[in-house]
């Protein structure tokens, strides 16, 4: 059995070797934080290192696991991780923009795809999927996770465990995935990268814990820990996190491994005194992986010496990690991932590319249409401006964390324009300013190019390089004089269709107010350009909503549609004062979660419950939605549901179910959900799981903040348990 395995080979282990075992180290590729260590291959030989990082490419991974199987003194076979994100050369939208789609299958798939052209690639390890719900735009890393909402959240991340582990771990093209970052990471105080978290247990339990425990009931194999402390413990330090929850209540078997450096983070922290402190600190938390930062290659060894740790804690962590490395086969054969015939083959082949593109312009959201100016009608041979510091770019499309993706395998929108438009359309361009800074001199030929044309199409964002890890802004408006540009180019009189690329939620008070059609389109990856072309031309009608609130400024953040009531809850008909509201700007956002449009209009019947009241047995709602307008296409039925009474107070309104259909120009079709009690429960003051009786309001609707509603009553109290959390 592999437990024998695992066994035989501990036995034959010096205790240096158990610590190398438990030791990572980045390769010369993308560094992602401080780098540390020198001559990374001399480590390697010396068996000082379990993991590598940011090493790719077949042959390279391959020459690296040569030395670790020849040249040490019992052959372990080296794991090699990498941040395979949102594709690994072939790159899909970020997974904000895939959230955009809500379409797990599309999003397991792109997993999948990611993880086929790493593997071959010799990776056997993706730090993903991150699942660290955010409910606050100014933070950077929001475009790496899939939004605000829990209930969304466990879905988006159970399919893309799936997708990336496959449902076989011992086939050489899928990969462990990483469930990151454990825990919170998303909600630091002001949006501030690796700031302090602080905050109730319940929303803790509620909101920020139920992905990961998604990812577990997934398989996930591995997890990280946030660089941030939670209620003054650091995670990496918190056996409350790694032992109690993870292990003892969760039943995770598989390996934890740090973030980069986190154990010596401990120490500026103020957790622990020196390095050993914090080694120990990590190891006795359940930690089994050290980070880049070799702090038990060079503490552990000492702290067994002086009784701080035992070997058997070592020991521990040590059979965790060899058992990945059978579970992938790696002692079997240790080449098996790094393939040559299959890089080749497979690495950005066409199907992935399509893939890629379709996926793409599932991403999409339509944010505004005013007088129906999309999709753009070529008939007449119009003449297209195409104008922004975004138009021709090929490396911003590919968004933060996009893995080896190149900007030369890229297409940018303006490449994508020239596919659609060829022999149909006149196409201009000025890039008319920068992404950022004060310069205005190319207003002028941006005017120029504008008067001269039908349609403008106006590419204006954010960069990639500013979302992403360290990349919090506390402004959250489009850099330099962009929307300036778009400012003067209203003033042609010409319809502008604005083509917004970002990482984030950004306040877009301006931008709406001036653009004539407006498209979220993120940093959609390759195809980006051939993608957005597609839907500015109406041979794909975009169905994308929006997974994290839009703020009408910085001012509201953080600000989410599952927020509570308060006990004064402002109401816009009646605005008399001492009501909990801005006196400068609207408690609504500018756009809701959920929200987004099509080329055609969908309505909404009423709700039709099976019951009215239930005593926890299971009821349905149902409704009809209409295709009223002029073009088939697709809508995200969401529902919603509000405990109006419960001991502890709950929000307006929660995310419990969707339904992504398609409707022919004309088509009606029901949508049915079913509620079950467990969707009812949550945590109270106490700690205690359950749901009291009482009345619910059930909301079904385009959007968070356009429903229709019908209510129903519970008659009967129904308690899950009782956390511990000693
Ligand atoms: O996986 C990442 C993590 O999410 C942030 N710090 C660096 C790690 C490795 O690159």
């Amino acid at each position: 059995t592999v437990e024998e395995k695992v066994e035989n080979l501990l036995q034959k282990m010096t205790l240096e070797e158990k610590i190398g075992q438990m030791t990572q180290f980045t390769s010369s590729g993308d560094v992602t934080g401080p780098t540390l260590r020198g001559n990374v291959e001399k480590e390697v030989k010396a068996g000082n290192v379990g993991s590598l990082f940011n090493a790719f490419k077949a042959d390279y991974t391959r020459k690296l696991q040569k030395m670790a199987v020849e040249e040490t003194r019992l052959g372990i076979p080296l794991l090699f991780g990498y941040d395979v994100i949102h594709g690994h050369r072939t790159i899909f939208p970020i997974p904000l923009g895939e959230a955009s789609s809500f379409d797990l299958d599309a999003m397991e798939e792109a997993a999948r795809i990611a993880a086929i052209e790493a593997s071959a690639e010799g990776i056997h390890w993706t730090f993903a999927p991150m699942v660290d719900v955010s409910r606050d735009p100014r933070w950077g890393r929001v475009m790496e996770g899939a939004g605000e909402d829990t209930y969304y959240n466990n879905l988006v991340a159970k399919a893309r465990v799936r997708g990336f582990q496959g449902d076989d771990l011992s086939k050489e093209n899928t990969i462990l995935a990483c469930a990151k970052h454990f825990l919170a990471y998303g909600a630091p105080i002001a949006g501030r990268d690796y700031n302090t978290v602080d905050m109730s247990l319940q929303t803790l339990h509620e909101v920020y814990l139920p992905p990961f425990k998604a990812t577990v009931d997934a398989g996930v194999e591995t997890f990280m820990t946030s660089f941030n402390e939670i209620n003054g413990t650091p995670s990496t330090a918190n056996p409350y996190l790694f032992k109690d929850i993870l292990r003892d209540q969760w039943g995770f078997e598989g390996m934890v491994v740090t973030d980069y450096t986190a154990i010596n983070e401990l120490v500026p922290h103020g957790t622990a005194k020196d390095l050993a402190q914090a080694g120990v600190q990590a190891l006795k938390a359940g930690i089994d992986m050290d980070m880049e930062g070799a702090v038990f290659l060079e503490t552990l060894k000492e702290s067994v010496e002086k009784g701080d740790v035992t070997e058997e804690e070592i020991n521990v962590a040590v059979r965790r990690i060899l058992t990945l490395k059978h579970k992938l086969g790696l002692f079997e054969d240790p080449y098996r991932y790094s393939d040559t015939e299959r890089e080749e083959r497979l690495v950005l082949c066409d199907e992935h590319k399509e893939k890629a593109r379709d996926f793409a312009r599932k991403s999409i959201v339509l944010l505004k249409n005013e007088n129906q100016v999309l999709p753009l009608k070529l008939e007449n041979k119009p003449k297209i401006a195409a104008i922004g510091p975004l138009v021709k770019s090929k490396k911003d499309v590919l968004g933060a964390w996009k893995a080896k993706g190149s900007p030369k395998d890229a297409k940018s929108l303006f490449e994508g324009l020239k596919g659609a438009t060829r022999g149909k359309a006149e196409l201009l361009y000025a890039q008319g300013c920068k992404l950022d800074g004060d310069d205005t001199s190319g207003f002028a030929e941006a005017i120029e190019v504008a008067n001269q044309s039908d349609v403008i199409i106006l590419a204006i964002g954010e960069a990639r390089t500013i979302s992403g890890e360290a990349k919090s802004r506390s402004d959250i408006t489009i850099p330099g004089v962009q929307t300036e540009l778009l400012a003067e180019l209203k003033k042609t009189g010409k319809p502008v269709v604005v083509v917004l690329m970002n990482g984030r939620p950004l306040a877009l008070e301006k931008e709406d107010e001036l653009a004539d059609a407006f498209l979220e389109t993120w940093h959609l990856g390759t195809m980006a350009g051939p993608a957005i072309a597609d839907v500015i031309f109406g041979k794909y009608n975009p169905a994308g909503k929006l997974p994290m609130t839009f703020p009408r400024n910085v001012g509201q953040v953080p600000i989410y549609y599952n927020a509570k009531n308060t006990g004064r809850p402002f109401d816009p008909e009646n605005p008399s004062g001492y009501k909990s509201n801005y006196l400068d700007v609207p408690n609504s956002p500018l756009y809701a979660f959920g929200y987004g449009l099509s080329y055609t209009t969908f309505e909404y019947g009423e709700i039709t419950l099976s019951s009215n009241t239930t005593d926890g047995a299971p009821i349905t709602a149902s409704i009809e939605v209409t295709n009223t307008g002029d073009y088939d296409g697709e809508e995200v039925v969401q529902m919603y549901i509000q405990d109006i009474i419960g001991k502890s107070t709950r929000p307006l309104k929660e995310l419990k179910g969707f339904e992504k259909i398609f409707l022919k120009k004309g088509e009606t079709k029901t949508v049915t959900f079913t509620i079950e009690k467990e969707a009812l429960t949550y945590f109270r003051w106490d700690m205690s799981e359950g749901v009291e009786a009482g009345e619910f309001n059930v909301f079904i609707g385009t959007s968070s903040d356009q429903v229709k509603a019908a209510s129903f009553t519970l008659t009967k109290d129904y308690e899950v348990g009782k956390k511990n959390y000693n």
